[in-house]
């Protein structure tokens, strides 16, 4: 079984305007690039070649004209519209045709990983079920909550209860199998008419085929989306690449790194590449690549 992903790029953005009057949430800058590279760069970082970009109707095209179809990156990079935010798990159902008969990861498009992604691999790797992750934050209420027992084996899961019954948060990363489609429909739109993202996971829950990993201290799992995460996602991204001097979510280097082109094809990248500094940037990559 391939695996696809897709990432939900869509919402109204409220929390953020101004800021998001013209431009959408994702497409805002993290620091030194727009914030959509960083979950596609999750994605790519799980060996994802193939990837649909999911927006608004306004939207969907200013993502598209960013990222294009993907070959530049040897990717394939598809584009559908949410007309209307009717919730995360509709992602799966506007997304029917290009999941085909493959398993899928969703990841929300402003949740940004940095760290050992070994826990995101591990999961691709298990062919059936689904596979989320618990990370231990101060306010769970915000989020999707979960709860386990000793042996991580999950207890409970609910969606931004009032009174969580642990503080593991429920991160926009969810790691499905090719039933995520038929079981995206057995649900029902809450009160709040949107199709949840957590009743999905409770589908496979009840069916005793949802595994959840914890994240441990390695992994930093940054929200941005309001102004104030934005800015400290930004100030984190900013100091981790000044104290490296190398990018994070750099989506050309990793296309190179996980060999979805070759050397020519990086090349090829550099030359395209406008920005001076961005070009010495690739530049440096080649060059410690082609020294060792
Ligand atoms: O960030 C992780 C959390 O994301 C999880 O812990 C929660 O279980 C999950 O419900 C979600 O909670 P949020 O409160 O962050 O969901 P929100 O409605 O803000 O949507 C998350 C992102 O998905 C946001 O950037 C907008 C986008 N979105 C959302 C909906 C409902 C869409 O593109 N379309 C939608 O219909």
């Amino acid at each position: 079984m391939k695996r696809k992903g897709i990432i939900l790029a869509g919402g109204a953005g409220t929390r953020l305007y101004p800021l998001t009057d013209v431009a959408c949430k994702q497409l805002l800058p993290v620091y030194d690039k727009p914030m959509i590279y960083y979950p596609l760069s999750t994605l790519m970082l799980g060996g994802i070649e193939d990837v649909l970009i999911i927006s608004t109707p306004k939207d969907t095209p200013m993502i598209e004209q960013l990222l294009g179809d993907g070959s530049r990156l040897g990717m394939n990079i598809e584009y559908a519209v949410q007309p209307e935010p009717k919730g995360i798990a509709q992602a799966f159902l506007i997304g029917e045709k290009f999941i085909g008969d493959d398993g899928c990861t969703l990841i929300l498009g402003d949740n940004i990983f940095h760290g050992k992604l070994d826990f995101f691999r591990k999961a691709l790797s298990r062919p059936e079920g689904a596979c989320i992750f618990g990370y231990p934050v101060r306010d769970p209420e915000r989020f999707g909550v979960i709860q386990f027992d000793g042996d991580y084996k999950v207890v409970s899961l609910e969606e931004k209860p009032k009174e969580p019954k642990s503080n593991f948060a429920v991160p926009g990363l969810y790691v499905y199998d090719n039933n995520i489609v038929e079981y995206t429909k057995q649900v029902q739109p809450s009160p709040r008419g949107e199709l949840e993202i957590t009743d999905v996971n409770l589908e496979y829950f009840k069916k005793g085929e949802l595994r959840c990993e914890p994240l441990g201290r390695g992994i930093a799992w940054l929200d941005s989306g309001t102004p104030r995460s934005l800015l400290e996602a930004s100030n984190y991204i900013a100091t981790v690449e000044h104290q490296q001097s190398y990018k994070v979510a750099c989506i050309e280097e990793v296309a190179f790194n996980m060999d979805f082109i070759d050397q020519a094809g990086f090349e090829k990248v550099i030359s395209d590449t406008r920005s001076p500094d961005y070009r010495d940037y690739l530049e440096m990559v080649l060059k410690e690549r082609i020294e060792g």
